[in-house]
């Protein structure tokens, strides 16, 4: 998505909030923006919004002075289009007697942070927060966020989960997963995380996915400490010669995504890059920098990593000396496991 395409996905789907809200009232804009009335204009047909300037001197040529809509909510509804957030401007609003959602609207809602603890949040900005034993830090444009972990799940210190930028990302992490100390997470844009359940994630380590890319994590994974996995290379690269962006996320690139299958291993200080799927079973080496497609019951390790050794399985119980404890699910010959689903 592009940040034109971005910026008008954000005003869609803040504009039926507004809808919802303004009951009839003329829209008035604080602060004018051309892209939010080209929107809704084309989406609502709604041409005759007002614009509001706090410069006397402006006012006139289709600019109103603020004073004008002072104590008037019955019949305006105020939009804050901008992006920079103006707190003095929005004070001013409230001693009109304009209320937040109810006579205006905020698009910059400013940083809101949940602290652990929080059962379910859930605002006008079409956010839906469900993250008991997490901190959730949601940045000043997320909206419509969806972040669901389970109940089960524990979180050490230090651990964060945050959202950034427009778009919605998608977070869900299933039951009985353990996050020990500073283990982060960050989703930007329309990123989306699924984590299945019973993972374990020793301390130290960070997830960045980024708009546009997909992580996908299976059940029973073991991560050790200090692991790196970065979903978008998050700057744009352009090939010279043919003019076009070489790494372009979005949803329909498949280098645009991490799978990792269940029951993975990913040693110590390990780094895994998108366009990289992983199966069922297999071990990441201490120190290795991931990205590539490899099968299930295999061993990958090196900078670039390769597969070095196929046909294994392993357990997270340290003490176990008997292969016929593993669940049979993680014994196949590398290559003939039940193949997973991915987009690659
Ligand atoms: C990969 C690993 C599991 C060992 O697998 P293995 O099949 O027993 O590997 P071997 O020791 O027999 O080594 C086989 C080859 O792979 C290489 N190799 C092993 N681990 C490697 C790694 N992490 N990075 C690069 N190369 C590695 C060895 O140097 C050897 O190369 P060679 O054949 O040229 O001599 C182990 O080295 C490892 O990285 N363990 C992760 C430890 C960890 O992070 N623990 C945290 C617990 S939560």
């Amino acid at each position: 998505m592009s940040y034109s395409d971005a910026m008008f996905h954000h005003y869609q789907i803040l504009t039926k909030t507004v809808d919802e809200y303004r009951k009839g009232r003329t829209i008035v804009l604080l602060g004018d923006s051309a892209v939010y009335r080209k929107y809704l204009a084309e989406t609502y047909g709604i041409t005759d919004c007002m614009v509001v300037t706090i410069v006397k001197e402006k006012a006139g040529n289709g600019l109103t002075h603020i004073e004008e809509i002072k104590g008037r909510n019955d019949r305006y509804y105020i939009v804050a289009p901008r992006l920079q957030k103006d707190l003095e401007l929005q004070m001013r609003l409230y001693s009109y007697g304009y209320e937040d959602f109810e006579d205006c609207f905020f698009y910059n809602h400013g940083t809101i942070r949940l602290i652990r603890g929080t059962e379910k949040y859930s605002d006008p900005y079409g956010n839906h927060i469900h993250s008991p034993s997490c901190d959730v830090l949601i940045d000043q444009f997320a909206t419509h966020l969806q972040i669901d972990v389970d109940s089960s799940c524990k979180f050490g210190k230090g651990g964060l989960i945050t959202a950034k930028g427009f778009g919605g990302a998608k977070v869900t992490i299933g039951e009985k997963c353990v996050f020990e100390n500073n283990v982060t997470l960050l989703v930007s844009g329309d990123a989306e995380v699924s984590i299945g359940s019973k993972c374990l994630f020793v301390r130290n380590s960070e997830m960045i996915v980024l708009g546009g890319t997909t992580l996908h994590i299976g059940k029973n994974c073991l991560f050790s400490f200090d692991i790196k996995i970065y979903c978008g290379d998050g700057h744009p690269i352009f090939d010279l010669k043919s003019r076009t962006r070489l790494n372009l996320q979005s949803k329909d690139n498949p280098k645009s995504i991490i799978h990792i299958g269940d029951h993975v291993w990913a040693g110590m200080r390990s780094i895994i890059l998108n366009r990289t799927v992983i199966g069922t079973s297999s071990i990441i080496g201490a120190g290795s920098l991931v990205k590539g497609e490899f099968p299930n019951n295999c061993i990958v390790a090196g900078v670039p990593a390769k597969m070095i050794r196929k046909d294994i399985t392993w357990s997270g119980d340290y003490l176990l000396d008997d292969i016929n404890a593993i669940p049979e699910e993680y014994q196949y010959l590398t290559g003939e496991a039940p193949s997973e689903e991915t987009d690659l």
